[in-house]
């Protein structure tokens, strides 16, 4: 939070629950670690651009962040106003790169806990905590947003808040809620809820149920809904993809984009990432093979002529259909390949996976846990990367993949289907499947395995997918303009002005 004498600034208030590198559980962390930097970076390039941009990030200063052991500066602290009371909120300021960050702590943003508990009713309280007092830290810095941009259930209720009767500060303020995951909507937040003193939802046009959730709640109070990519904003107006709120979504098509999310190309690049055996562009394919036998090696595999590896990167949870991995192989079991599958998560699924590994000892291997050294090595020297998921709002790893020339067989969903473009002659960058059964993940394993006899094929395709451009550079110029005309949007509709 800066002024600026000459340029007209466009604040923008940026809250999630979390940002790599400062913490990271999920692909939420990736995003906003990179787009508000994007952002900043972006803006500050565009010569044609009317404005600057001021944005900031602001999350919740977690125990595993404290215990990071980070130099924090205490900038500020304020309290928060609630029903029958208050509740102290301290800030701490640090920076990623040249984006200010502030992180809130206060009694509901427990040392002890991790980011996302399995007690609905701890989680409720702290976020419901967090959005107001992120809110709260813009008045006490005396810097009223133009956008606040909140993300998912955690920082929902911010733009609720926001648009509460009696809150005039923001009235010309705009609120963009991105969409990262839709079917977690913050149950079990009612009794947080009335806590901090908001009400639940009047409006009809949400479902019951929905009116006292924190994310169907933001849903309705946004100016604009961003989902992460192009396909999932169609998918979510769908009884399929909407989690029982697509009739509700189909009432706010107008207001919802798809912006793809992009992926940290300096963090992702295999000519220079160090976890790998050997380094490698699209110019030199061949010094690939290295990282796959040094892999093999690793895990006890033998290497054979033209034997395709197959690798799983994933979250071991229903989402990412992982279930449909032991029927398609084992239909499959007639065909030469080899796999190994890097994951961790829900118990069921750890264990079919040591299941299924044991059903083929002599070529499949389950690393059950998370290891991200081992990811890196995974992309740069398997094959394939399946990813058969059921729902997937954009997905990160495919794009990963792709730039290090590893083939993608992937569910045609969301971001899946709007990043891999299938074999089509000699185009193409992955191979993708449309029902989430394993007879068809099974047939597409199977155009894969068949696409890599040919060495020619392969390569050119290897060769598009490290191709593609997924800089944030791309989504950051999207965000830009999409900030500019929801915060023009919203001057003139609460002033009233043309
Ligand atoms: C969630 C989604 C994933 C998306 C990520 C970042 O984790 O499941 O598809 O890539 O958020 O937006």
């Amino acid at each position: 939070m800066h002024a600026n004498g000459t340029t007209r600034q466009l604040k923008v208030l940026y809250l999630a629950a979390e940002a790599y590198p400062l913490i990271k559980v999920g692909g939420l962390g990736d995003v906003a670690g990179s787009l508000p930097r994007a952002v900043r970076a972006v803006a500050h390039q565009e010569t044609e651009l009317p404005i600057d941009i001021d944005i900031c990030l602001v999350l919740p200063f977690h125990g595993s962040i404290q215990r990071h052991g980070r130099s924090l500066r205490r900038l500020a602290s304020y309290n928060l106003a609630l029903p029958g009371g208050s509740l102290p909120v301290e800030v701490r300021e640090t920076r990623l790169d040249e984006v200010p960050v502030y992180l809130l702590s206060g009694a509901p943003i427990s040392q002890e806990a991790p980011v996302y508990s399995d007690d609905a009713g701890v989680d409720s309280y702290k976020y419901t905590y967090f959005s107001l007092a992120a809110l709260e830290l813009t008045r006490a810095l005396a810097w009223t947003p133009d956008v606040v941009h909140a993300n998912d259930w955690h920082t929902a209720l911010a733009l609720y808040a926001m648009r509460r009767g009696e809150e005039a500060t923001f009235a010309c303020s705009a609120g963009l809620l991105g969409v990262h995951n839709l079917p977690y909507m913050g149950d079990g937040s009612g009794a947080a809820l009335r806590a901090f003193g908001l009400p639940p939802a009047d409006d009809e046009r949400l479902p019951r149920w929905a009116r006292s959730t924190p994310l169907p709640l933001g849903l309705l109070a946004a100016d604009h809904i961003v989902t992460v990519s192009p396909q999932y904003a169609r998918e979510i107006l769908t009884p399929e993809y909407g989690a029982g709120l697509d009739g509700f979504l189909a009432g706010r098509k107008d207001s919802i984009h798809g912006i793809l999310n992009g992926i940290d190309t300096r963090q992702w690049n295999p000519a220079s990432d160090i976890a790998l055996a050997a380094n490698y562009t699209a110019e030199t394919l061949e010094r690939r093979a290295a990282n796959k036998a040094t892999l093999l090696d690793e895990f006890g595999l033998q290497e054979g002529e033209r034997l395709p590896l197959l690798a799983v990167v994933s979250r071991l949870e229903a989402q990412k259909g992982i279930d449909l991995l032991p029927p398609a192989l084992e239909a499959l079991a007639g065909e030469a390949w080899q796999l190994i599958l890097l994951g961790s998560g829900s118990h069921e699924l750890e264990e079919a996976m040591r299941q299924f590994a044991g059903r083929f000892p002599e070529r499949a291997r389950a690393a059950l846990r998370f290891d991200s050294g081992l990811s890196r090595r995974l992309y740069a020297g398997a094959d394939m990367l399946l990813l058969p998921s059921r729902y997937e709002p954009c997905g990160l790893s495919q794009m990963i993949a792709m730039r290090y020339g590893c083939l993608p067989v992937a569910r045609a969903v969301g971001g899946l289907r709007d990043t891999i473009h299938d074999v089509h002659g000699s185009t193409g960058t992955g191979f993708l499947f449309a029902e989430a059964t394993p007879q068809d993940f099974a047939s597409a394993i199977r155009r894969a395995l068949d696409a890599y006899q040919d060495a020619a094929l392969w390569e050119s395709m290897q060769r598009n997918a490290m191709a593609q451009d997924f800089s944030w550079e791309r989504s950051a110029k999207e965000y830009i303009h999409l900030y500019l005309h929801a915060s023009k949007e919203a001057k003139q509709k609460r002033r009233g002005s043309p």
